[in-house]
């Protein structure tokens, strides 16, 4: 199995493309189905769950052509199955936009329950509640959700919870429905922006998006389009407190600073120097990090997916932080991996209490999820001595080459599989134990 073997002690310095966002392009794929002409989406990330979103709509007659490393060409006109239940589907979260877009095209879709990283309840029933609302039956037998509609029509819906995918599934699925359709408390993330731009390159007539209330008046058909997603703010955000925690000075190129500001506010707050220019971001680490308090908000609030990252450099800063997790009741599994490096965290229910140590030391670690297990990179970055990382299949879903893009900034980091290379790796860097 693939880990990650790490040397610490390198600060990070230097540049770093960032690739574009994956949460924006698994929904993108699934909209761009509803139009039988042919659509081009530049800028997807090369990462395992794009491969297996694509996979899966390959597997139900979507014609899907690779054009480049970060191209497709997609065309939904020859769709020959509207259940969708393959292995991949059931492991990540996006498959599940393929409900609201077939259920706006053709008006019948069925959709394994989807999964996705374990870091809590991850409910659907604001999902639910949206299309149900738009005149659908919806129902779940056999692990599958099935919906159904005669005719679908646009409707009120207020949110319970801002859901980026609850947002996004009604969104696409009201594209197409008769009459408007107002989404009340619908999530600003940029991602919810660009699914809207998309849509609408396609013919569909969306406005309000990026703001709590989306108006969206439904269009008779879509047409193809060429589209390019956006960065990914996430994994800008990962990389600007992997500067942070390893002392180091990197800049993260196109990027949209705008994207970035909480976590740009968090950084100079903790003591960072952060130069915005206009598709780049450069953090320096230079004085030594002071403790703050963080809650986890919906955008424009600091995000969840970056939660691990900046408790990592808390662990580290002088003085006593305070983290709380408001959007994900599990998602401070990572903080036992961090102990075992050293790390003085308490975590009480949705609160974690840390105390800033001086260092972090080398262990064996696991990685828990997606976002947890790149923030336990960074800290194996930061620590004395090796590290070896399991698990790191999590990070690669959603992270396009992480340890090149380490490695190219100065980290001592290699995939390995085996002891025997981890040993191997362990020489070449110069130690024996
Ligand atoms: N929720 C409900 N009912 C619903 C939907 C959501 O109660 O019908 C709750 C969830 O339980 C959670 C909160 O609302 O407490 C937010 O969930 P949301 O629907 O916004 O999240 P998601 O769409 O399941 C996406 C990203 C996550 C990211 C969250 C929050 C994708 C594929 N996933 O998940 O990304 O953490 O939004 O921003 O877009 C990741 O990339 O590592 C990742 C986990």
């Amino acid at each position: 199995m693939e880990q990650y073997a790490i040397k610490g002690g390198n600060p990070l310095v230097g540049d770093v493309e960032i690739a574009g966002a994956k949460n924006a392009a698994l929904p993108i794929f699934a909209a761009a189905t509803m139009t039988d002409e042919t659509v081009y989406i530049d800028n997807i990330p090369d990462v395992r769950d794009i491969d297996m979103m694509l996979d899966a709509m390959a597997n139900i007659g979507v014609t899907v052509k690779r054009t480049g490393r970060h191209s497709v060409m997609i065309n939904g006109g020859n769709i020959h199955n509207l259940t969708v239940d393959d292995e991949g589907s059931k492991k990540i979260r996006g498959s599940y936009y393929l409900l609201g877009a077939f259920l706006g095209k053709y008006k019948h879709a069925e959709v394994v329950l989807p999964g996705g990283c374990d870091i809590g309840c991850r409910a659907i029933d604001q999902h639910l509640k949206g299309f149900r609302a738009l005149g659908a039956e919806m129902v779940i037998e056999h692990g599958l959700i099935k919906a159904r509609a005669e005719h679908l029509k646009g409707s009120h819906i207020y949110l319970d919870k801002p859901s980026v995918g609850a947002t996004i599934n009604v969104m696409i699925a009201a594209a197409l429905a008769d009459g408007m359709t107002t989404i009340e408390n619908s999530a600003k993330e940029p991602h919810v922006v660009d699914v809207a731009n998309f849509l609408n390159s396609c013919g569909a007539n969306i406005r309000g998006a990026g703001t709590d209330v989306i108006r969206i008046r439904g269009v008779a058909k879509l047409h193809g389009t060429e589209y390019t997603i956006i960065p990914d703010q996430i994994e800008a955000g990962t990389f600007m407190f992997a500067a942070a925690v390893t002392k180091g000075d990197v800049t993260v190129k196109n990027v949209i600073p705008k994207h970035l500001e909480s976590v740009t506010a968090k950084l100079l707050e903790i003591g960072c120097e952060v130069k915005e220019e206009d598709d780049s971001v450069r953090v320096v680490a230079a004085k030594p990090l002071v403790h703050c308090q963080v809650r986890t908000l919906p955008y424009p609030g600091f995000p969840t997916d970056m939660q691990p990252q900046i408790t990592v450099a808390l662990a580290l800063a002088k003085g006593t932080s305070i983290v709380t997790e408001s959007i994900f009741e599990n998602r401070f599994k990572y903080v036992d991996e961090l102990t075992r490096m050293g790390a003085e965290i308490k975590v009480e229910g949705d609160t974690a209490i840390i105390d800033g140590v001086a260092r972090y030391t080398g262990a064996s670690i696991t990685a828990p999820d997606l976002r947890a297990g790149a923030a336990l990179v960074t800290a194996a970055l930061a620590a004395e001595g090796f590290t070896i990382v399991e698990n790191v299949k999590y990070i690669e879903r959603g992270y396009e080459d992480f340890h090149i893009k380490l490695k190219n900034l100065g980290a001592q980091i290699e995939l390995v599989n085996t002891d025997k290379e981890f040993q191997k790796f362990k020489l070449k860097m110069g130690q024996t134990a």
